[in-house]
């Protein structure tokens, strides 16, 4: 069966995953695109054999030319448009994260509950790529091995070249540092159940944004993970994590393939942002949802639950951050009970 996929959202990400799904996915083949900016959706859709574009995203959820869908609109429009999904029976692929607010995400899940419990399948995969990593997938088996012992302390390091229009403290946690807060769960094995918001001095790159930030994190497990995340770094994006064991330190490398050596002196580059970065994880990600909804068994993605998990832990960041910092506050569970099934 060839998937029938309908993107919804074709600026960076979105056209992103057209190009992935058309170029580099077995199995699937775009329909149907739909932006705001029905130019620009036209744009993506006249370079795909015999799609169609719209400014609808619930008419393209709608159309029978659709099977599945991927959500790559802005995150304040995820919970909608993922509803819908679930209303229309459709697997959806909805980008981090589920939705920017707690009561968005729990929305979600409880949409899913309810399909689930009138006896449908869940239908929800969230876009958290880094489980799909080379990079992230071999530290995460090198841990299982036990390569550096017990895992005592992680640090997590977060930079961008710049950040997006409209980037605020809040948005830093809720859109950029949510990856830590699914990765650093996923790679222990251990929920997130404290957080700790600390800031230095600004930037002042974006007036009235505090960037860097600082996180910390305690999972289940008692180990304790820091979290920098540096939105207006300026010089690359760069992204790290170290776990410093009991019996030594696994981390990530720097991916770049090629090193550079002139003027008596060693370099390799950044890339500007995030897709050359993670370019595998996008398409390893892309391609285990295809195959599982053309297939019918449960997909391998981080599960609306998962969404859940991290927005609950960064709702917990950003109480600590409007108590003005350094506070503690607990992850409260009680939202986490498993979907019913
Ligand atoms: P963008 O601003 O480049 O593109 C968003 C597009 O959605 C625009 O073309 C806009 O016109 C369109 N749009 C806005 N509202 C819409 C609606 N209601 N229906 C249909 N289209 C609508 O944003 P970007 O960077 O592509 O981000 C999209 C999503 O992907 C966000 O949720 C973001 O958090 C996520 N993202 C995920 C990344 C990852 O590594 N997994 C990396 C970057 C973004």
């Amino acid at each position: 069966m060839t998937v029938r996929v309908g993107v919804i959202g074709t600026g960076i990400m979105g056209a992103d995953h057209i190009a992935t799904l058309h170029g580099q996915v077995t199995g699937a083949t775009v329909t149907m695109v739909a932006d705001l900016d029905l130019g620009r959706a036209w744009e993506e859709a006249a370079a795909l054999p015999g799609a169609r574009a719209t400014d609808d995203g619930v008419a393209l959820i709608g159309d029978p030319a659709v099977d599945a869908v991927v959500v790559a609109s802005p995150d304040a429009t995820h919970a909608d448009l993922v509803v819908a999904a679930i209303a229309a029976g459709k697997p959806v692929l909805c980008e981090k994260p589920v939705a920017p607010t707690l009561p968005e995400c729990l929305r979600v899940v409880r949409a899913e509950q309810e399909a689930v419990a009138a006896g449908g399948s869940p239908l929800v995969s969230v876009g958290f790529m880094r489980r799909f990593d080379p990079g992230y997938r071999e530290l995460k088996a090198a841990l299982a091995d036990g390569a550096c012992g017990t895992p005592l302390l992680l640090h997590c390091v977060s930079r961008g070249v710049s950040s997006a229009a409209g980037s605020t403290s809040e948005s830093s946690v809720t859109g950029s540092a949510i990856h830590e807060l699914d990765t650093v769960p996923w790679l222990l094995d251990a929920p997130i159940v404290e957080v700790g918001w600390h800031a230095p001095r600004s930037t002042g790159a974006v007036p009235g944004m505090q960037d860097p930030q600082l996180l910390l994190l305690r999972t289940a497990d008692g180990a304790l993970t820091t979290v920098e995340v540096f939105l207006n770094a300026g010089y690359g994006y760069d992204i790290r994590c170290e776990v410093v064991g009991d019996r030594g330190t696994v981390a990530l490398t720097n991916p770049a393939r090629v090193v550079a050596d002139t003027e008596r002196r060693r370099a390799t580059g950044y890339p500007a942002d995030w897709r050359p970065r993670f370019a595998d994880a996008y398409r390893v990600e892309l391609q285990a949802w295809v195959d599982a909804v053309a297939s019918g068994r449960p997909s391998p993605l981080a599960t609306a639950h998962d969404g859940l998990a991290a927005s609950l832990a960064a709702d917990a960041v950003i109480a600590s951050m409007r108590s003005g910092g350094g506070r503690v506050v607990a992850v409260e569970p009680t939202a986490l009970d498993p979907p019913a099934t």
